[in-house]
Formats: C-alpha cells, sequence, structure tokens
C-alpha cells in the first residue's frame, strides 16, 4: 500500500489494514523508496535568520541657534537670562566646564563690558575676570575712577564675556560656539541696556562686530546693538605687552570723554 494512501486513513482502519498484513505472513514495514538505515542524518539546515535592517534613525534636525534666540527671547530680567543659559545644552563647553559664569557688577551701570571667556579662576569661581588679566582691568578702570563694586551707576561697571563656560586649555571660541551663544549676549545687552559698551580684545570685536584686528579697531568707536561701542586691547594681552598700555590709557581716557558727551 502506498504510504500516501495511508495518510488518509483513520486510527482504526489503518491499524486492521496492518493486522491483515501481519496475518499474511509480513514481518517488515517497508516504505515505496529505500532508507538507508545507517546513514547519519544530516543536520537540518539553520533556518536563515534574515538580519533585519535596522530603521534609519531620523533625528530631528536641531538648530542650536533659533534654540538659543528663543530662549533668550523669553528672558524678561537677568535671572530668567542666567536660568535660561543654564538650561541651554547646546553648546559642549558646558560639560567641560564647572560654573556658568554669568556676569559681575553693576546691573545699572553706564558701561558693560563684553570679554571673552572664562578662564580657570572664573571657571572656579563663577565670575568673570577674576584672575589675573581681571585684576589688570579693576586696575584699569579704577584709574579713571570706575568699578565693579561701586554702586553709582555713574561710576559702576557691568562685565560679562561673549561665553559663558570656559573653552578646554583656555582655546579660542570657534566660530559655531560664537554664534550659538550670542542670541543670548544680545538679550543681556537689551536687558542691561547700557550707554556705553567696551569690546575687550579679538574675540568680542567677532562676536559683536564681526571683525577682528584689534590692532587697527582699538580706539576707534564703532557701533553695535544700536549704541556706541569702543574696542580696547584685553588685558591679558597687555599683561603679555605692557607697552601697549599707552594705547589702553588713551582709550579709558576716550571712554570718559563719551561718558561725559553722554551725559
Ligand atoms: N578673560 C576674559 O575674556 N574673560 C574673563 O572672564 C576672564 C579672562
Amino acid at each position: 500500500m502506498e504510504s500516501h494512501a495511508l495518510d488518509s486513513l483513520d486510527f482504526h482502519t489503518a491499524r486492521a489494514l496492518l493486522e491483515w498484513q501481519v496475518e499474511l505472513g509480513a514481518t517488515e514495514a517497508c516504505l515505496d523508496a529505500p532508507v538507508n538505515r545507517y546513514e547519519t542524518p544530516k543536520a537540518a539546515p539553520k533556518p536563515k535568520v534574515q538580519a533585519e535592517a535596522p530603521a534609519p534613525v531620523t533625528r530631528p534636525k536641531v538648530d542650536p541657534v533659533a534654540i538659543a534666540r528663543e530662549a533668550a527671547g523669553g528672558a524678561k530680567t537677568l535671572d530668567d537670562l542666567r536660568a535660561a543659559m543654564g538650561r541651554f545644552d547646546h553648546c559642549n563647553l558646558k560639560k567641560g566646564a564647572r560654573n556658568l559664569v554669568f556676569s559681575d557688577g553693576n546691573p545699572a551701570a553706564r558701561v558693560m563690558l563684553i570679554g571673552e571667556a572664562p578662564g580657570r579662576d572664573e571657571d572656579r569661581e563663577g565670575k568673570p575676570f577674576v584672575g589675573r588679566a581681571g585684576h589688570l582691568l579693576d586696575k584699569m578702570f579704577g584709574a579713571i575712577e570706575m568699578g565693579r563694586t561701586v554702586p553709582l551707576s555713574a561710576q559702576s561697571i557691568y562685565i560679562t564675556n561673549v561665553l559663558p563656560w570656559r573653552p578646554p586649555q583656555n582655546r579660542d571660541p570657534e566660530a559655531e560656539e560664537i554664534a550659538m551663544l550670542k542670541p543670548f549676549l544680545e538679550r543681556h545687552v537689551e536687558i542691561v541696556a547700557p550707554e556705553v559698551i567696551v569690546l575687550m580684545g579679538n574675540i568680542a570685536c567677532q562676536a559683536v562686530l564681526g571683525r577682528k584686528g584689534i590692532t587697527r579697531l582699538r580706539g576707534n568707536w564703532q557701533e553695535a546693538f544700536g549704541k556706541p561701542v569702543l574696542p580696547m586691547f584685553h588685558p591679558a594681552y597687555l599683561l603679555r605687552q605692557p607697552s601697549a598700555k599707552r594705547e589702553a590709557w588713551a582709550d579709558l581716557l576716550s571712554l570718559q570723554a563719551k561718558l561725559r558727551d553722554l551725559a
């Protein structure tokens, strides 16, 4: 009987047929095709698991400048602005910094100073210009009877930096870093609303005026944020080049004259 015919039999019919064959003298059950029982069975081929191609990750494109603009735009006060900067996670400098260095001095001051970025001392203390360059800066402004701790707004200064986080090894800030933090700087200027801005060094000039070349720029009044802006040598440069203090002194006198004119 062909095996495929047996497939369709029910149990009892198949059993009756088998018993009948035994009665006829059958001693062995044979299949239609011979079977070599000494052959080792081939390992069943493993089912091929098709590696599924990972679904393409489509990350939403972020525009850190637009995010910074929105965050800064929502700040009504300096405290709001500081908090908004603290929440901004798109600048890698933040990861390596101990503190956000926001500002120092009197927010009611007529003069706002913009430096470059915190160094080691500033990063540690959370205040701008507290290291060697900061001491020189205090002396320079002290020479025209101005300072960050002076309560009178006419004689006080307010200090911030282009970047609130220390770049590793004090390297120059990258253009991308400057661009993404500029909306915060713009809002900072809007909230403080100083009469005059002093840009300390090349990086501040690059960020605010879009130009470098402090040797040419210094001492020449410019306009930015709708205000008179004076580029000056950075005090860290004056520490390395004391002979440039002569020009720095001329610039301080120019600032004094401007404040007198505007008063
Ligand atoms: N140099 C800067 O430009 N800013 C600081 O706060 C300290 C050093």
